[in-house]
């Protein structure tokens, strides 16, 4: 009894949420990003359209929901650094109940035992480790794209974009490209403010930021939505989105598909989990999930429907543009419209924040462990880690200019990075979480956490021990071989 109450009382030393709905922005904050916009029709483009559409949409919802919804959990239960988190949930489901006859009442008592103490060494803590070094490697490539993105607000600002043609687009883009100390430049200034934020603590940064940035961001996203229909390209656009050629379907693209799946709805490395850790123990997790992965998903395809039009209006080939996409198409759309400058200026700040929101979560959970495990400050804390991803990040930007041949498997240094992350790392975490949730922890504390209708915990519970892990597996021995 004594330590339920304990339990219930429990709050993240780093304080909570102020309400749901502000966990729904930050998640949706951490969620919708330049995977969505920047990544995702990049993807797309590059694995066949329709086809990767459909098993990306598959996946949200088979593998990459349920184990959100464990991530969460995980966080939320836990309420301290991933790793901690992690492993108190597995010390706490190693003990049991032991029944003893106690001789002096004559009576038969119950009482929990404690097998271990919730701060002893389990290995799954390994997952949180495996989740902050994710974190960190994302962020050092996703600073250096996020500074295009800061320069291309400039561009944008100063009519750079006014009636481009196809030609001058892609000159623009080279030019940004080719020069390392632009690029180093944005990169610096992007860790700086994303350092700047998360200093200051998630309540004080972040829940400023999100409450006017997301619904931004989704107000100009549907505006351009409705531009692009009347693009003489926009039925192509769809067709290429929407018609899934099958013959398209490979094991490497159905790999893609999955880590995009993790990667945009950001999960498997812990960001979910801190950011489950600051929230209040009245709201339903399920609920709050869903909402972002369906928000998340939603952003995804309307980026796509957006750029798709824009690529066969232009005869643009769709699957060599690689990482530029988008920096090459939109500023043409943009260029003809009227209003165009100001449009596309707004649009590129609103990508700018919604590149910041999400760093942020790529870096709290490094941080939060710092400040919890060895005691440091926030600040402290926040420079040691962004020092060494901003270091990181310059390999990424070698690897458009001058190390663009330096390759490994046939990769150059950015394409590693992206690859092992998301193809491997991500889904590793993820099948670790499910698994964890799944088999490791006991079902009443999951039951007890998450609080729902009997039958839904039943589907949920399956999808999570059943599907999830066994659809993750198959897709990695299928992706590698
Ligand atoms: N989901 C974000 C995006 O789409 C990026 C991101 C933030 C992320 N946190 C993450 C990706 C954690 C993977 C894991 O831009």
């Amino acid at each position: 009894m004594e330590k339920n109450i304990k339990a219930n009382m429990r709050k993240s030393i780093h304080g909570e949420w102020s309400s749901k709905l502000i966990f729904i922005f930050a998640a949706t904050g951490s969620a919708v990003g330049l995977g969505n916009i920047w990544k995702f029709p990049w993807m797309t483009g590059e694995n066949g359209g329709g086809a990767f559409v459909l098993i990306y949409i598959v996946s949200v919802l088979l593998i990459a929901l349920p184990i959100m919804i464990a991530e969460v959990f995980i966080g939320r239960h836990g309420k301290q650094n991933p790793v901690a988190s992690l492993n108190y949930l597995s010390n706490e489901s190693s003990s049991f109940d032991i029944t003893e006859i106690d001789n002096r009442l004559n009576r038969v008592t119950t009482r929990k035992q404690k097998y271990s103490n919730s701060d002893d060494y389990t290995n799954w803590q390994l997952v949180g480790w495996m989740g902050m070094l994710a974190g960190v490697l994302i962020l050092s490539f996703y600073s250096v794209i996020a500074g295009w993105t800061m320069s291309y607000i400039i561009k944008a600002g100063s009519g750079v974009f006014t009636g481009i043609d196809l030609e001058s687009s892609k000159q623009v883009f080279n030019n940004l490209v080719a020069d390392p100390y632009l690029l180093l430049f944005w990169h610096s200034l992007f860790m700086l403010l994303t350092c700047y934020i998360v200093s200051m603590g998630v309540k004080g940064g972040l829940e400023k930021a999100v409450k006017i940035l997301i619904p931004g961001l989704f107000l100009i996203l549907i505006g351009l939505g409705i531009y692009v229909t009347t693009l003489p390209g926009f039925v192509d656009g769809l067709h290429y989105m929407f018609v899934p050629d099958m013959d398209k379907i490979t094991p490497d693209v159905i790999l893609s598909a999955m880590g995009m799946a993790f990667f945009s709805l950001s999960i498997g490395m812990g960001s979910l989990m801190i950011y489950g850790a600051y929230l209040s123990d009245k709201s339903s997790i399920t609920e709050v999930t869903t909402i972002v992965a369906f928000a998340d998903t939603f952003v995804a395809i309307l980026a796509g429907v957006i750029i798709f039009p824009i690529v066969f209006t232009y005869n643009l080939d769709p699957s060599s543009a690689g990482p530029g996409l988008i920096f090459q198409t939109l500023p043409i759309a943009f260029g003809a419209m009227t209003g165009g400058q100001l449009l596309s200026t707004l649009f590129f700040l609103l990508l700018f924040f919604a590149a910041i929101t999400s760093a942020i979560s790529l870096i709290e959970p490094a941080i939060s462990y710092m400040i919890e495990k060895y005691s440091k400050s926030r600040l402290e804390s926040t420079v040691i880690i962004g020092l060494f991803t901003w270091f990181l990040g310059i390999g990424t930007i070698l690897s458009f200019n001058y190390g663009a041949d330096i390759k490994f498997l046939n990769l150059n240094f950015f394409d590693l990075l992206d690859t092992f992350t998301s193809k491997i790392m991500l889904p590793l975490g993820g099948l670790l979480m499910a698994i964890f949730t799944g088999y490791i922890v006991k079902v009443a504390i999951v039951k007890n956490e998450l609080k729902l209708k009997d039958f839904i915990f039943s589907f949920w519970y399956k999808l999570l021990r059943y599907i999830a892990p066994v659809a993750v597996t198959l897709i990695f021995i299928n992706g590698f071989i």
